[in-house]
This record gives structure tokens, C-alpha cells and sequence, in this order.
């Protein structure tokens, strides 16, 4: 398993080009299931989460094409066609690397009218039930079957009727399964409680451009009337704002400065505000977003919730950034159940972190010292890249292939603003 090597203590400068956000790929690639014509997306990000994806969609008859692209390019252009579907069932042994794949289920539900998929299973940060996505589509039709490890989806022959969704929790997973499914029903859906992350928007309006009709789009209701067909199109996927707050906490960390090009500010307002209040320096621009170091960071109280407030999946890299604030912070996740497995690793680096039920407090300490660590989840993983970065010493963080789901040609653009780091191969 590759390893990456991290010699610390240098500041980072320079531009950082922000690749495409794997969360709105992984929603928009399945929407190829939804029209017989071809879908193509650009600024695809080269992630093993969006090929792990593509893979998929082939066992479910989706022909993907990657169209050239320069090695030194980020971004690919993938043309997704589903002329047919020739299977309707989600196997076990992709679905449980990659829980996302859950997002075939109401398109292909809608689309070939049945749909059969592996229970996704939890992972290193919860259990991370499906519940909300099979309820919505109950109340918008389907029959819904439960049997060895499978679920089992099943429209009226008549087609999906739609119905009124009210979530009783904010769901982002839900929410795209229920508004894929909703566009080519038979009647009207309303989806109450809807998530309003920006990948939710950039699933909208890729359905929009296809010829679905939504209203309320960016707002917690929506309104979708199901049309008979959907056609082809081609979209552009939106950057990836995590990706770029985690490239923001390497300026701040490593007291630097990094131009994050291509970031829409519009998309991190809680994540920016968060790290101005940590006194770090931020600067719009038109087609980037500078971030600036302003020599020391204060301590935060942060809640992580839905868009628009503060990210649950920059919760890691702010805690590895505050663990070497002046005073202390207190951070608290009440979206995942355990989403600090990176408090250990951190704390081997000389971190000082209270984990006490759904918050951490972080005492801010002079200096980390590099470490051997242990990437356990996507998140967790960029906060040890990130706490490397600024440590003392050498870190050696195990397990990247957590990073390669989530973040694009990583030591490449770290190492093009700075930094000292290097991937091992075990060969
Ligand atoms: C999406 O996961 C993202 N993944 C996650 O990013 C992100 O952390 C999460 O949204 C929250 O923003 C993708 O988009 C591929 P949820 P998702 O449904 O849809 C509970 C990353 O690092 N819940 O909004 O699975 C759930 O357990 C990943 O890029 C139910 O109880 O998240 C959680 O506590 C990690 N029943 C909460 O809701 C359900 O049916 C929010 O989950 C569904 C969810």
C-alpha cells in the first residue's frame, strides 16, 4: 500500500488549480441512467471514487468514454450513455467500497422501473443508514423490498406516481436519489427538507440542461414535474469546495499563501468565514480565492451542520489547523457519529484533543512532531497531510489510498507550492 512522506515546516506559495468536486461527479455520472442519449461531463476529476463509478455504470450497460486528455491536464471529459439498461442490480462487492454507489438506485428506478441494489454497509465514520432515500421513494411509489443484504426498488408498471417527500432530517445522499428518481415520473414530486449543498444545485441544474423541470432549485423545497424522457447534454461539474478549504488550511497551517484557482467563494462562505475568524487573511478574486497566513490562528467554536453552515467534511482539517492555534477551540460534529478518528493520530503528532461525546476540544499547542500515522477516512487522512505539512520532523501518513478518492494528483500540487513530499510505493 502507498505511503506518503512529508518532511514539514515548509510554508507553502503559490496557485493551486481546484479540480472538480468528486461530490457533485458522483451525483451527476447516474444521471446518464435517466435519457437513452449521451451525457457529457466535463471537469470530471481523475478520482478513484469517480472510476470506481464508471465501472459501475458499465456493469449496468452505461458506456463511458473518456475523451484525451494531456497528462498535465486536471479534469477529464467523460461522455456517459445508457442506450440501454441491461441490468438493474448494484452488486455487493462495489457497492460496499463505495457507498455512493447507492445514487443508481433512483434513477434506474425511474428509468427501467425496477432497481436492485446492495445494502451500502457503514463505514469508518458511522453507520450511515439508507433509510431516508428508500422512505422517499416509497412516498413517491415504489415498493420497497429488504431481502439478504439487498434492496429491492419496484415501480408501479404504470410508471412512478411521484408524491410528497417530507425528510425529517436534512439528507444529502437522499435528496439526489429522490430528485433523480422524481424527473421522469408519471406527476408532480415534492421534496420538503431537501439538502442545499451546492452539489444538490449542480445535480439540478445538470437535470435542468437534460430537459427536467425543477423548481425552488438551492432551496429547502422543490418542486419537480416528472417528464416522459429526459435528453442528452453537456455539463460542466462545479469545483470542488472541500478540496479547496483543505488547500486553504495548508496556507494557514504552514503560515503561507496559496491562490486557490477556480474555487467559487459562493460555495465556502461558512468554510471562509471560519477561517477568517481564525485570523487567517482571505481575498476574493474573480476566478480564485487567495488565502493568506497572518503569522498566528485563533482558537474557534464550530458546529459542523448542512449547507450553509460549517462542512462536516472539513471538520478534520480544521481540527489538524486549530491544534496549532494560540487558545483553544471546541469543535462539534452532529452529522456523523464518529467522525474523529483522526483525534489519535493527531494526538501521536503532539496534538492536545479532548474528544467528550459529540465535540473536541482543541488546545492549541507551540508545535506537532512528525510522526508515522494512519489514514483511516478521506477527511481524517487530509488532516494528517495537513498536520505533516506543519510538524516538525517527518511524518509518514499509511493508507493514502483514503486521499486518492478525494483529492486529485494531491502530492503533485502540494509539492508545485512547496511542499516536501513524496508517495511511497510498496512496489
Ligand atoms: C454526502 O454523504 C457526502 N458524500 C459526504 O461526503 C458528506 O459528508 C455528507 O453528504 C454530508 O454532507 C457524497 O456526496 C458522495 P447524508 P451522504 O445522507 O449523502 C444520516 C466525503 O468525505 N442518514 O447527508 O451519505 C447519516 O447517517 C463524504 O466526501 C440517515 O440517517 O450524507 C448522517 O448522519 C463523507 N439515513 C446524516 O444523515 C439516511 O437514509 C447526513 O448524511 C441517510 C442519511
Amino acid at each position: 500500500m502507498d505511503k506518503i512522506f512529508i518532511r514539514g515546516g515548509k510554508p507553502l506559495s503559490g496557485r493551486v488549480t481546484i479540480s472538480g468536486a468528486k461530490n457533485a461527479a458522483l451525483t451527476l455520472m447516474p444521471c446518464a441512467l435517466l435519457t437513452d442519449e449521451p451525457l457529457t461531463l466535463r471537469n470530471l476529476p481523475r478520482l478513484a471514487d469517480v472510476d470506481s463509478f464508471g465501472h459501475l455504470l458499465n456493469q449496468l450497460g452505461v458506456s463511458t468514454m473518456v475523451e484525451g486528455a494531456r497528462p498535465e491536464d486536471f479534469g477529464r471529459v467523460m461522455t456517459l450513455r445508457a442506450g440501454k439498461i441491461t441490468a438493474t442490480v448494484a452488486p455487493y462487492d462495489i457497492v460496499r467500497k463505495m457507498r455512493a454507489s447507492i445514487l443508481v438506485l433512483g434513477p434506474m428506478l425511474a428509468r427501467a422501473g425496477e432497481a436492485t441494489v446492495s445494502l451500502p454497509g457503514g463505514c469508518a465514520i458511522g453507520n450511515r443508514p439508507i433509510d431516508l432515500h428508500l422512505k422517499a421513494l416509497e412516498a413517491m411509489g415504489a415498493e420497497i423490498e429488504l431481502a439478504s443484504g439487498y434492496v429491492k426498488a419496484t415501480a408501479p408498471k404504470s410508471g412512478l406516481p411521484g408524491g410528497h417527500v417530507v425528510f425529517p432530517l436534512v439528507s444529502v445522499g437522499a435528496t439526489e436519489n429522490a430528485v433523480m428518481a422524481a424527473v421522469l415520473a408519471r406527476g408532480e414530486t415534492i421534496i420538503d427538507n431537501a439538502a442545499r449543498e451546492p452539489e444538490i444545485i449542480d445535480l439540478c441544474r445538470c437535470l435542468v440542461a437534460m430537459g427536467a423541470k425543477i423548481e425552488g432549485i438551492g432551496t429547502e423545497r422543490l418542486v419537480i414535474q416528472g417528464r416522459d424522457r429526459l435528453h442528452g447534454a453537456t455539463y460542466q461539474v462545479m469545483p470542488d469546495r472541500i478540496e479547496a478549504g483543505s488547500y486553504a488550511c495548508a496556507a494557514a497551517i504552514t503560515h503561507g499563501e496559496l491562490e486557490l484557482v477556480g474555487a467559487r467563494h459562493g460555495d465556502m462562505t461558512a468554510i471562509l468565514a471560519g477561517l477568517a475568524d481564525a485570523g487567517v487573511h482571505i481575498e476574493e478574486r474573480p476566478d480564485s480565492i487567495l488565502v493568506k497566513a497572518n503569522g498566528t490562528l485563533n482558537g474557534l467554536t464550530l458546529s459542523t451542520a448542512p449547507f450553509p453552515a460549517f462542512p462536516t467534511d472539513m471538520q478534520a482539517q480544521f481540527m489538524a489547523m486549530l491544534a496549532l492555534a494560540e487558545g483553544a477551540s471546541v469543535l462539534t460534529e452532529t452529522i456523523f457519529e464518529n467522525r474523529y478518528m483522526h483525534v489519535p493520530e493527531l494526538a501521536r503528532m503532539g496534538a492536545d484533543i479532548q474528544v467528550r461525546g459529540r465535540s473536541a476540544v482543541v488546545r492549541g499547542v507551540p508545535k506537532l512532531n512528525g510522526a508515522e500515522v494512519m489514514a483511516t477516512d478521506l477527511r481524517a487522512s487530509m488532516g494528517l497531510i495537513l498536520a505533516g505539512l506543519a510538524a516538525e520532523g517527518e511524518t509518514r501518513v499509511h493508507r493514502v489510498y483514503h486521499l486518492d478518492r478525494g483529492y486529485e494528483r494531491l502530492e503533485e500540487k502540494l509539492s508545485a507550492v512547496g511542499a516536501d513530499i513524496e508517495r511511497q510505493s510498496d512496489g
